[in-house]
Formats: C-alpha cells, structure tokens, sequence
C-alpha cells in the first residue's frame, strides 16, 4: 500500500550511486545503511582527512562487527566495505542519484553544501537532508533545481529505528518525492510523509519530553530521581539515556528551532546550553554512572 501523500512510485529515478556529506556519526550510519540495503557505491565526503577516515573506519568497523555476528558472510563484509569509500572532493559525486547531507545543523551550512553539490551533480540528482529540525523549503530556497530537495530524517541508531520521516518542500517535485519514498522502502524503513514544520513530529515531541525533565531537574528533582519517576510511561530508555544518544548539542539546536518557532511552549534551556558549553556528551559517563560535573551544572543551575 503507498503511503499517505507518496506519490505514484512509477515516478521513481533509480539510484545507483549515493553521496553522503558529511563523516560524523550521523553520516557514517547512514553510508553503512545506504551500502547494507541498495548494494550501490556509497561515497562519503568531509572536508577533514581525519574525520573522514574516521567515518569509513566507523561504517568498516560496524561491518566486522556484522561478521563476528554472523549476519554476514565474509564475502559480502568485503563486498559491503569495498562500496563504503572517502573522497574529499565532491567531483566523486558527479554520477550520483542521491545526496544525503547530514553536516553541522545550521541553515547557511547546510544551504552552502547544497550550493556546492549543484556544481557536481546531474539536476535530477535527489539532494536530501537529514535535518532534525529546520525547514526543507528554506534550505532548498537559493537553489537553480530546489524541486529535487527532499526531507530525510532518520533516528538514533539509524541501523535499529524503523521510522523515517520524509519532508515535501514547497518546490519538491514527485519524482524526487517518489524517488525518495522508493529509496526509503528499499532501505527497509517504515516512511511517514511530515510537514515541513520546526522540528517535523518526532523531534517535536520527544524535545518537549526532554525540555520537561531537564525544567524538572533545573528545579530541584535530583536526575536519578527524575529518571526513575518516568520509567513506568514505558519509554525505550530513560530520557536522560536518550538525550546522550541524540547528543546534547542536537537536542540545544532542536531546543532552539523550536523556540524560535513556539516560543511559549518551548523555553531555552539555560541547562541544556551549559551542559553543551561543558563539552560533555551527557549526563551519563561511558559506563553509566553519572558525571558529577554534570550533576553540578543541574545543581547550580
Ligand atoms: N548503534 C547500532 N546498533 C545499536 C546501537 C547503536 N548505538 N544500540 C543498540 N544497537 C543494536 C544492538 O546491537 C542490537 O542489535 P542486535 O539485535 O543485532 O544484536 C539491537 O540494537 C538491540 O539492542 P539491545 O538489545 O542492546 O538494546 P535494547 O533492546 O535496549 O534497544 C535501542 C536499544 C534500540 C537503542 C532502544 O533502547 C531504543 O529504541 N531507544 C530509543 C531510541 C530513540 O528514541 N531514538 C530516537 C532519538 S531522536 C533522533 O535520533 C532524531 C534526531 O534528529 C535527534
């Protein structure tokens, strides 16, 4: 059955090489998942030597684990590795149906990379997003070919969580939307098409819980407290947990689009920034237990 609002799938363009822009963890998911599901090369780019060797180790080393499991043979861990490779120049896109960014969460960032992409690739060549929060149509606006621009939101751990939430601009065509829903069916994800409203669904409610707990901990709860007072509404983890998977500064950028855009309903969160400013990776360390820098910032805050 199509799904609410895809268009006629006959619309779709096949993809048979795929970008992603950028060699974070975001990004190395997704080349590990685009490889895995479409079987076609998968380059990453990053404008960093480092990182971008970082992010195909990453999607290597996820594929051994694979192997050690037994959930691929070790032909195949070949063959997936040798589709996952690095390029720090974009002219290794030229060929590609499919762009995924998933850089820094800033609209002029993004909108530059979409900027640069257009002088590499075909004009049917899907250029996709993976924002969390900001609007597809913005980000699509200073483009010569804004109808191929497409929504692609994907959630922590890419490889894990079935739901993928497709974004229309107001230019995007059907063939880049049904091309994008055709792509997310082949990759196994269960497609829901979303306004290209702050923050989408998803990232709109679960920022509301988090914004809740952080408001209710900034008032005095102590967070272990906190955590075990919302074990029972059944969540997959404790939302403190979560907010560590997010990433802190994910959840202050979301925080702050959605402030932007509901002001009353979504208060900057003095916290949140403080802990983003600390560096720290969340209020949990490696092992679980919390940090007490972290509990200090709750604490003074
Ligand atoms: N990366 C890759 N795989 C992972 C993983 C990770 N970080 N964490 C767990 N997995 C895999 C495990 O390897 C395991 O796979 P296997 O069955 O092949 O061995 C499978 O997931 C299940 O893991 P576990 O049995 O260890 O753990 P759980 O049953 O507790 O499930 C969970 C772990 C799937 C992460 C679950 O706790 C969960 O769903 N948590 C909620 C996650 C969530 O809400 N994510 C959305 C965040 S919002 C977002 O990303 C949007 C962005 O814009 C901010």
């Amino acid at each position: 059955k199509r799904p609410a609002g895809a268009p006629d799938k006959s619309l779709a363009r096949p993809v048979t090489k795929v970008g992603v822009v950028g060699a974070g963890l975001m990004a190395s998911q997704l080349a590990l998942l685009f490889a895995r599901r479409l079987e076609v090369p998968v380059v990453l780019t990053d404008l960093d030597r480092d990182r971008l060797d970082k992010g195909v180790g990453y999607a290597h080393g996820e594929i051994d684990k694979l192997l050690g499991k037994g959930r691929v043979s070790p032909d195949r861990a070949n063959r997936l590795k040798a589709l996952i490779t690095g390029s720090l120049t974009k002219d290794a896109f030229n060929d590609a149906d499919f762009v995924i960014e998933a850089v820094f969460e800033e609209m002029s960032v993004k909108q530059k990379v979409f900027a640069e992409l257009e002088d590499h690739v075909s004009p049917e060549c899907v250029l996709a997003t993976n924002t969390s929060s900001l609007s597809v149509t913005e980000m699509a606006s200073k483009l010569k070919h804004p109808e191929r621009v497409v929504g692609f939101h994907f959630f922590n751990p890419v490889a894990v969580l079935p739901l993928l939430e497709i974004v229309r601009g107001d230019r995007t065509d059907d063939a880049a939307l049904a091309t994008a829903f055709a792509t997310g069916k082949r990759l196994k994800k269960s497609s829901v098409l979303v306004k290209d409203a702050p923050a989408f669904v998803v990232n709109r409610v679960l920022l509301r819980l988090l914004a809740e707990i952080v408001q209710a901990v900034d008032e005095g709860t102590p967070i272990e407290v906190a955590e075990r007072a919302a074990a029972p509404l059944g969540l997959p983890m404790p939302p403190f947990v979560l907010m560590g998977l997010v990433g802190p500064a994910i959840a202050l950028h979301v925080n702050e689009t959605l402030h932007g855009a509901f002001p009353d309903r979504f208060p900057l969160s003095d916290n949140l920034a403080k802990l983003v400013a600390s560096g720290k990776s969340g209020v949990y360390r490696p092992d679980f237990t919390l940090d007490p820098e972290v509990v200090e910032i709750f604490a003074g805050g």
